[in-house]
């Protein structure tokens, strides 16, 4: 019994890997975010997971802002570490990274924190902050998607 249940454990383990976006509030719902596995931050299909736009935060370019995104559940691998990358832009175009953040193996459920300074780019809707965590696991999709919605002002 208790081998079967590892050895599920595992099976969802190499299947999948999340990321989950608090800052700015990512599209959709934030339910389940304290335990790994969490459906709505389990999103394959760029830019946005196919999640529709949601309430808009303010901000204006050239401030600084302080994104923070959660490694739902870990996909680190050793000899191919993935990392983290925050992009800016306008859903309907190719967006801009930021930051990219390595991914050390940091287990799941940790939260991380980096500050970027918004572009100065045309005011008006339809910008997004977005989270992209490429895994880099052979085993596993190769990118995870979230986005929270931006108005610049
Ligand atoms: C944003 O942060 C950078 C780096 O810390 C700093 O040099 C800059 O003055 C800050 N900009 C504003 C508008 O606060
Ligand atoms: C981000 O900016 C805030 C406000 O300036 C600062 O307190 C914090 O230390 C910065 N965080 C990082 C990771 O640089």
């Amino acid at each position: 019994m208790t081998k079967c249940v590892l050895y599920l454990f595992a099976c969802v383990a190499v299947a999948t890997a999340h990321v989950c976006m608090i800052s700015p509030p990512q599209r959709g719902s934030m339910l389940g975010i304290n335990k790994m596995g969490a459906v709505d931050c389990m999103l394959v299909a760029g830019p946005c997971g196919k999640r529709a736009v949601g309430p808009a935060v303010a901000l204006t370019g050239g401030q600084n802002f302080t994104v923070t995104f959660q490694k739902n559940l870990d996909h680190w691998v050793k000899a191919t570490p993935g990392y983290f990358s925050i992009m800016w832009g306008l859903e309907t175009m190719p967006l801009k990274e930021l930051v990219r953040i390595p991914d050390m193996g940091q287990p799941s459920l940790s939260l991380f924190s980096v500050n970027v300074t918004i572009p100065t780019d045309k005011p008006g809707k339809g910008y997004i902050l977005q989270t992209q965590y490429m895994t880099n696991n052979p085993k596993a999709p190769p990118t995870f998607y979230q986005c929270g919605d931006i108005i610049v002002m």
